[in-house]
């Protein structure tokens, strides 16, 4: 049998977290590899790499989306945020914080994917409420079960950015 001829690769350039990289990559890799192969930025998590989980959202242009059903090539010029780039530096982000003080998480694989709709909430909606914040994370599923306690931080986190908003 012939080899496969190998596939040519496209080089395109994205902004993750607000820093530029040039990648060359086969037009057939998702995002979801892209980040965590050609990037090493592996808190975003693979786990059914078919849209069904939602442990791999990302946001694409401010959207959260599941990186698993995004082409690389389809983000050439575009901007990608992940899980990296939520905490500033050492302070982390509310979301991130409130999951710490809720008990939110368990093994933690599905906690990137949750804190990065929860945050695509968040950043459109200034006062959500508990069925906003329940929609938002209802494309993100959670094998231990720590739901109650996602939507409890969702809401928390909410509570605190509003306070720092009005300056409380
Ligand atoms: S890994 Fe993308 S939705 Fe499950
Ligand atoms: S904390 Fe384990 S899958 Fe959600």
């Amino acid at each position: 049998m012939k080899p496969r001829e190998p596939i040519p690769k496209q080089t395109i350039t994205l902004s993750v977290n607000e820093q530029q990289h040039t990648i060359a990559i086969e037009p057939r890799r998702i995002l979801l590899d892209a980040l965590r192969h050609d990037l090493g930025l592996t808190g975003t998590k693979k786990v059914c790499a078919m849209g069904d989980c939602g442990a791999c959202t990302v946001h694409l242009d401010g959207e959260a989306v599941y990186s698993c059903l995004v082409l690389g090539v389809e983000c050439d010029g575009r901007d990608v945020a992940t899980i990296e780039g939520v905490a500033d530096g050492n302070d982390l982000h509310p979301i991130q914080q409130a999951f710490i003080e809720c008990d939110a998480y368990q093994c933690g694989y599905c906690t990137a994917g949750q804190i990065m709709s929860l945050k695509a909430l968040l950043d459109h909606n200034d006062a959500p409420n508990e069925s906003d914040i329940v929609r938002s994370v209802s494309g993100n599923l959670c094998r231990c079960g720590a739901y109650q306690n996602i939507v409890k931080a969702g809401v928390a986190a909410a509570e605190k950015m509003q306070e720092a908003q009005n300056g409380n």
